[in-house]
């Protein structure tokens, strides 16, 4: 028998694109269920603050195709301590809240996962990050949308590329994950891919450039920002002392991969997962990430969700062996 009357909903860590699908599938739900929904601004900080606001039909009209998150999000360092979290809990309390949606990362499920022990509230998690680097999911909710503005980005930057003789160094986001590199990599073209799952070889990246040097124009290379051997800087500066002669520039791209319109494919994605996290509440489930594998809904326990790196997918490495220089 269902117990959960009011459901907390908020976004947390680094936002992505479809947050704001996944918000309005959330508070959808609820409603359909006959729940009351309540809206807990910049994530657990909010939630120590008492920063809630009752979600109706209409407070996400119009959302689903909007970026970032209407509820704010926060990284919270006082939701690390104890006491921080105990004044949350009285908060939640105050506000008659008994269960909880968290649409973030692997620091929103560490968080809610030493919540959950302490205070025994259910807590059901959305991935909702860029990076793409939770087990448990294929993808995570904004991964699509970042990875497609990589791609528009670096087709621009080939186009001067290719018009000036020069290679390019691409910097991407991913944070310890090479997830964005590797996809984006591949659908741009790139002649060389950079990621932290696997070991850079210097050595083997100047020789692959020597050989493609009458080959090809422009050359882009991408690095993910977590590769062991640097960023775009430190690869700049190793191609630059070998090759004084091939006119190189840099761009690191930055936060315009977390903004942005999510793609169709991110809507969906979240739109499922929202109402997944609200049936499954009310089903009784708790302290687990609900993902998209093999196209079917997925539930993985928060501590298997953050614990290791998501594997990279062996054929795409393959891939990009075979179809770069
Ligand atoms: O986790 C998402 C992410 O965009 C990472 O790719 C990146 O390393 C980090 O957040 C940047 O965080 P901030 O916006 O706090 O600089």
């Amino acid at each position: 028998m269902n117990t959960i009357k009011n459901i907390g909903v908020f976004t947390s860590g680094g936002d992505s694109p479809g947050m704001n699908a996944a918000i309005r599938a959330v508070v959808r739900t609820g409603l359909y269920y006959n729940l009351q929904v309540t809206g807990i601004m910049r994530g657990y900080d909010g939630m120590i603050n008492g920063e809630f606001i009752p979600m109706e039909r209409k407070s996400v009209a119009n959302i689903i195709q909007r970026g970032g998150t209407i509820l704010k999000t926060a990284r919270s360092e006082e939701f690390r301590t104890k006491e921080g979290r105990e004044k949350a809990y009285q908060q939640l309390k105050k506000q008659n809240i008994d269960a909880l949606v968290a649409i973030g990362g692997d620091g929103t499920f560490t968080g809610a996962n030493i919540f959950i022990d302490e205070f025994h509230i259910p807590v059901i998690g959305l991935p909702g990050t860029i990076d793409n680097d939770l087990v448990g999911t294929d993808y995570t909710i904004g991964y699509d949308t970042a990875i497609n503005t990589v791609v528009e980005a670096v087709d621009k930057i080939r186009d001067t590329a290719e018009s000036h003789d020069r290679l390019f160094i691409v910097e991407v986001m991913g944070r310890d994950s090479g997830l964005i590199a590797l996809r984006s990599g591949i659908g741009t073209g790139a002649e060389s891919i950079l990621i932290p799952e696997t070991k850079t070889d210097i050595n083997a990246l100047l020789a692959r450039l020597e050989k493609g040097r009458k080959d090809k124009s422009s050359k882009i290379i991408i690095v993910a920002e977590g590769d062991d051997a640097g960023g775009a800087f430190e690869i700049a500066t190793i191609v630059k002392g070998k090759f004084p002669a091939i006119d190189t520039r840099i761009s690191i791209l930055g936060h315009i991969q977390r903004g942005g319109a999510p793609s169709c494919m991110d809507r969906v994605l979240a739109s499922r997962l929202g109402v997944a996290a609200v049936e499954s509440l009310i089903a009784g489930k708790k302290g687990e990430m609900i993902g998209v594998v093999n196209n079917n809904i997925h539930f993985t326990p928060f501590a298997n969700a953050i614990k290791h790196i998501a594997d990279v997918n062996a054929e795409l490495l393959k891939i990009v062996d075979i179809l770069s220089l």
